[in-house]
């Protein structure tokens, strides 16, 4: 049971100390227990804690969106913000709002949206029918609406075989999503994809030039690019977005999690002028909405957040391109695990990266998933205080197993070298026992 957060660190009821190197889920970007953001919202509270959207908007509403629309930079000038109340309610809202800017500019037989096999886009079913995650939706598959999922480049088990870190290859997985938007013979409505994946593959960073060659497909055959940024969004990669990284200027981005580093629930869809125009021309409002739309005092916290993460230069810390940054010192001393017999793949950019466990590492091989071996060493470090996020289903959305971190970007030296050394020792107690 947490009963307080401080910097990085999480304390349970026992008074037990954890460090947070998952970020809650790469969440928190700021650090935990901040006083400004809780400051922030109790202002708003205390003003107008609540109105709704069919009647008003707010001072902090307008301000904030204003803000975001410039953080998100020049490509999304004269756009538009839909705030939610986190990644999977965005989700859906961008899906349906690439629906009806395809209806609004008279496209009214596009509704697909086609989306990455190993991905990840949320847990409601709309969310669910463009993700690729098979353990998260076989269940519900009967319920779901299904739509053409492509594959991704995923280097270090490339369907190519390449031996140019997907440099080539990555121009055939986005040949591949040209042919399966021509397959659905004018219905292709969106393209969503993560720049860098989240919770599923790990940290899997895009090769050059595929993002860029993904896009021009997408523009030349008339399907808006949703970017979802909920994991990678508000300088978790050392960037304000990912998508600068390649230079891609999505039709919609979708962002959450760092959004409000968790200090409220909170959720943007980010609308490009293109979009934001073609409603305004045609029926005048977006057909969507949900009661706690554009929450005063979720966005009091995420207003908060934006102002101290760049106050504080964050996103700049962020960057693991920069010597000495937090976020170069974390890839470092994260790399000296690769010479660990067990350890297949270290990836990853900024400050969200991936440690990918083999059975054999000659050969690839993963852990039986019965063996559930990411999940014994998040419970190893758990135990050691250290706090990851462990996944499987990497390899086939089955069997693979990896370990997902992403630290508060205020992590310090020491707290990196402490954590990766608590990394390995749990590393090694479960090898150990198997
Ligand atoms: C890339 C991505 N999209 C969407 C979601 C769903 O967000 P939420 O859990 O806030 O609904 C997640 C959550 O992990 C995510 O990583």
């Amino acid at each position: 049971m947490a009963v307080r957060g401080e910097g990085v660190c999480v304390w349970d009821a026992d008074g037990n100390k954890y460090l947070d190197l998952a970020g809650s889920a790469a969440v928190n970007f700021i650090g935990h227990g901040v006083p400004e953001i809780s400051a922030a919202m109790a202002e708003q509270a205390a003003k107008l804690e609540f109105v709704h959207t069919s009647q008003f908007t707010t001072p902090v509403a307008e301000e904030y969106a204003e803000e975001l629309l410039a953080f998100a930079g020049e490509h999304f000038r004269g756009g538009a913000v839909y705030f939610t109340c986190g990644g999977s309610e965005s989700i859906e809202t961008a899906l349906k709002l690439a629906r009806q800017y395809q209806v609004e500019i008279g496209q009214l037989r596009r509704y697909q949206v086609l989306s990455r096999q190993q991905s990840y886009h949320g847990s409601t079913l709309g969310a669910l029918s463009v993700s690729g995650n098979k353990r998260r939706r076989e269940m519900y598959l009967p319920m779901v609406r299904e739509f053409p999922h492509v594959g991704m480049p995923y280097c270090y088990r490339c369907a190519f075989d390449c031996t140019d870190g997907c440099h080539n290859c990555g121009q055939q997985y986005a040949a591949e999503l040209e042919r399966a938007i021509e397959a659905t013979n004018g219905e292709a409505a969106a393209f969503i994809f993560e720049p860098v994946s989240g919770a599923t593959l790990g940290a899997v960073v895009a090769p050059p030039g595929y993002l860029q060659t993904v896009a021009q497909v997408c523009r030349r055959h008339g399907v808006l690019l949703i970017a979802d940024e909920v994991m990678t969004g508000m300088g978790r990669t050392g960037r304000n977005f990912a998508v600068e990284h390649w230079d891609i200027k999505p039709d919609i981005l979708v962002t959450a999690k760092g959004l409000s580093s968790g200090y409220a629930p909170l959720g943007a869809v980010i609308a490009s002028k293109k979009v934001v125009d073609a409603i305004a021309a045609g029926s005048g409002a977006f057909l969507h909405g949900f009661t706690y739309n554009a929450h005063p005092i979720s966005l009091a916290a995420g207003r908060a957040v934006l102002r101290h993460l760049q106050a504080n230069k964050l996103v700049a810390a962020a960057d693991s391109s920069q010597a000495g940054t937090p976020a170069a010192q974390f890839k470092q001393v994260l790399e000296t695990l690769r010479n660990e017999e067990i350890v297949g793949d270290i990836r990853g950019i900024g400050l969200l990266w991936a440690v990918e466990f083999v059975a054999d590492k000659s050969t690839k091989r993963p852990f039986p998933p019965e063996q559930n071996f990411a999940g014994r060493v998040g419970a190893a470090a758990l135990k050691r205080g250290l706090l990851v996020y462990p996944m499987q289903g990497s390899v086939d959305g089955i069997s693979g197993d990896h370990l997902l971190l992403a630290p508060p970007a205020i992590i310090t030296g020491g707290q990196i070298a402490w954590a990766v050394e608590q990394l390995r020792a749990a590393l090694f107690e479960v090898f150990a026992s198997l």
